[in-house]
């Protein structure tokens, strides 16, 4: 499945950290593509992954009250031409903060086809990369595999001043941004009419 690119505003990126540690390395790296997003490429980040509830099917239904955060998550994923996600491994497993916002987004009209690019900023944990990886693609999520996207991070706590100071760190941030861009530029449908 494919989307309509419109080519009259900028690209919408959102990106979403599994992380909710306030000093998180995964957050970070996102606030750090946003920071080298290219002219028509913006780059906004989810700040509500701790407010969302655990999912219940019982409040996801037609005749039920969906809770507010989880529309508003909704929403912005609707808004977005595609998403950046960052995430830690823990004991071998998705966050489950980031799992249960995408168990709210399984049944939505929102997120099917949405190109996703998993940024992976520790090579080692590959276990929540293949658990990601076979979620997002069971949620059909148009997912993106681009070796650009991966990166050994040198050392622990660079913020963003850090990363983009670092020449490897802010080529790679740079590579990965073009290459998710022009990834997406080539899975859509240019919707010129709007
Ligand atoms: C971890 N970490 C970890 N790393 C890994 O490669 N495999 C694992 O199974 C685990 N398990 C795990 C459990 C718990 C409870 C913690 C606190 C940590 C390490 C963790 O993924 C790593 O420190 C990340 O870099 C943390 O990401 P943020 O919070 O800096 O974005």
């Amino acid at each position: 499945m494919s989307q309509n690119l419109p080519i009259d505003r900028p690209l919408r990126l959102l990106a979403i950290s599994g992380s909710l540690r306030s000093a998180s390395s995964n957050t970070t790296v996102l606030h750090a593509l946003q920071a080298v997003a290219p002219a028509g490429v913006i780059v906004s980040l989810y700040n509500c992954l701790g407010d969302l509830p655990y999912f219940n099917p019982d409040l996801d239904g037609e005749t039920s009250t969906l809770p507010s955060s989880v529309g508003q998550l909704r929403t912005q994923i609707g808004q977005a031409d595609g998403l950046l996600i960052s995430s830690p491994e823990y004991a071998h497993g998705v966050p489950g903060a980031l799992k249960t916002a995408l168990d709210w987004l399984v049944s939505s009209l929102e997120f099917p086809g949405k190109p996703v690019a998993l940024i992976n900023i520790s090579p080692r944990s590959t276990f929540v990369h293949a658990s990601l990886s076979e979620t997002l693609t069971t949620m059909s999520a148009s997912l993106i595999a681009d070796p650009a996207f991966s990166i050994a991070l040198p050392g622990k706590g660079l913020d963003v001043t850090g990363m983009l100071a670092d020449p490897q760190v802010s080529q790679w941030l740079h590579a990965a941004l073009d290459a998710f861009v022009r990834a997406i530029r080539e899975h859509c449908t240019v919707d010129i009419g709007r």
